[in-house]
């Protein structure tokens, strides 16, 4: 089991109210150069419910992970942040496995995502939990120069 900088186990749940401030500073320190605002959080909060998982030691988040509602069996995985310190010691398969493991228990069948092409870890990632890239790479998708690679898993194999 994972364990926190002192030694503490992390346990992933779903993240709650009173985890929005934190998680803030979280994806801030994820996405440094575009991070939500508060009020977009919040209302992925309200939209995502249970689908929005963090990965805590009791007292601090080191990750999260959000996904839509499904849509006739198809899920959208928005964002997957650990924390910087943390990072290469599994959190983010972890939160990837379990993210994965609730939408199956919904009767998602098709899982899909975004990433930019030069973000290697990222991509190693979705590839190594079976993500396969979805025609080519598009230009401009997230604004001038952000490039982005769409990736699909497919949870009914
Ligand atoms: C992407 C991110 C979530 C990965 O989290 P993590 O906890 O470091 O990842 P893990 O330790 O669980 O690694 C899982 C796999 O990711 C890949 N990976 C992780 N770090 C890597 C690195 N530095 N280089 C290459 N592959 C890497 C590997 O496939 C790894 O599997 P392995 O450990 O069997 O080799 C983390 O780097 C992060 O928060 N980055 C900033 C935010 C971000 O880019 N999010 C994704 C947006 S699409």
């Amino acid at each position: 089991m994972p364990l926190n900088p002192d030694g503490m186990p992390l346990c992933v749940r779903s993240a709650a109210e009173n985890d929005l401030s934190a998680l803030l500073r979280l994806d801030a320190e994820a996405f440094p150069t575009e991070p939500y605002p508060f009020y977009v959080l919040r209302q992925l909060f309200d939209l995502c419910g249970d689908r929005f998982l963090v990965l805590d030691d009791g007292h601090i988040l080191y990750g999260y992970v959000l996904a839509t509602p499904p849509d006739a069996g198809l899920s959208l995985i928005l964002s997957l942040g650990v924390t910087r310190n943390l990072r290469g010691n599994g959190l983010g398969r972890r939160l990837m496995v379990a993210i994965l493991n609730r939408l199956r228990s919904e009767d998602v069948h098709e899982v899909r995502l975004t990433v930019d092409p030069d973000n290697g870890p990222a991509v190693s990632l979705y590839q190594d939990l079976k993500f396969v890239q979805r025609g080519e790479v598009q230009k401009d998708y997230f604004g001038p120069g952000e490039h982005r690679i769409h990736m699909t898993c497919d949870l009914t194999t």
